[in-house]
């Protein structure tokens, strides 16, 4: 039996200010009024989908309206959560090591490159995980396209990165082995030789399951927007967007258009990114400020597509 595509899981990328978390909330509010259960969550740490919604929102889901939770991660307690079960993790398997001063590592480590991208991660695997499955659909309303590019590829680049882990522990099993068989008094024959009996390469496997389960969400099961002003900077950033992402086999299914008409710029759509379904939102110049005219913004159809790709068998 052929199953249909989970794509469970929609992502609104873009350059700042483009209406990511417009287009998010309008996107969520449409699919929870035409029946489906829906959570909308922000992962920016400058949140604002609160303000669109017109809800003060928290780092758990509420409930804005029938059918539809929101939520704005906290990132600081996702940061606070990972560097504490690293500082666990390294205190249990180098208990040994009184030298290394954990606790001045841990003062740095918080504001080493990689941290913020790793509690990103992190808080999407919570949500699909713990959250997706009292769900629907999950819209995730998304940090500047810098932070969300590092996040989307952290799971293929640190999966390279723990696979040569791997395989370098089980190098150094099989050379205990081999140490021991040619000395069997050897004293290291105390150590561990089995890789499913030790601790290190038993938690390299597991970082690599989640890993590589976050990596399937990013390519298999969702439905990435990428969004675009009519202007050149914002379809530059798309293209930069479109080019990582095409390097780590996710693929976009839509580009859209919003405040289409704002201003008679100068631009035009690239050719690589022509091929992808567009859809266009009209610039409301009197603005959005209620949840009416975030339907107003007419994401029916694009919601219409994403609901029809849903059902098509793998
Ligand atoms: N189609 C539109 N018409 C008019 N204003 C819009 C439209 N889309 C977004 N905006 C406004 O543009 C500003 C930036 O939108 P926002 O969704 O916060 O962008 P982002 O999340 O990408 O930074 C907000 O004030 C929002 O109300
Ligand atoms: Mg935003």
């Amino acid at each position: 039996m052929v199953s249909p595509v989970s794509h469970k899981t929609a992502f609104f990328l873009g350059k700042g200010g483009v209406g990511k978390t417009t287009l998010s909330a309008s996107f969520a509010l449409t699919l929870a009024r035409s029946g489906q259960k829906v959570l909308v969550a922000s992962l920016d740490p400058a949140h604002n989908l609160g303000d669109a919604l017109g809800s003060a929102l928290k780092n758990e889901p509420l409930t804005v309206e029938p059918n539809l939770d929101a939520m704005e991660i906290d990132l600081e307690t996702w940061i606070n959560t990972y560097l504490e079960e690293s500082r666990s993790q390294l205190k249990s398997t180098y208990s040994y090591n009184v030298t290394l001063n954990l606790d001045s590592l841990f003062k740095i480590l918080k504001y080493s490159p990689g941290t913020e991208e790793y509690a990103v991660l992190w808080a999407i695997e919570d949500i699909h995980c713990r959250l997706s499955p009292l769900y629907d659909i999950v819209v995730l309303d998304t940090p500047p396209t810098a932070l969300s590019l590092r996040f989307l590829s952290m799971p293929t680049i640190s999966g390279l990165w723990v696979k040569e882990l791997s395989k370098l522990r089980e190098t150094i099993l099989e050379k205990r082995s081999t140490l021991v068989r040619l000395n069997p008094e050897s004293p290291v024959k105390e150590s561990c030789l089995d890789k499913d009996d030790d601790k290190v390469y038993g938690k390299l496997s597991t970082i690599r399951q989640r890993l590589s389960m976050l990596e399937h969400l990013f390519q298999k099961e969702s439905f990435i927007n990428v969004i675009v002003n009519p202007d050149e900077l914002s379809v530059t950033e798309a293209l930069r967007i479109k080019d990582e992402l095409d390097r780590l086999e996710i693929p976009i299914s839509t580009i859209c258009l919003n405040k289409k008409g704002v201003l008679n710029n100068e631009w035009h759509i690239h050719q690589s990114l022509a091929a992808i379904p567009m859809f266009s939102f009209d610039f409301e110049s009197s603005g959005i400020r209620t949840r009416d005219q975030l339907i107003q913004l007419g994401t029916q159809h694009l919601v219409d597509t994403f609901l029809d790709k849903r059902s098509i068998p793998a």
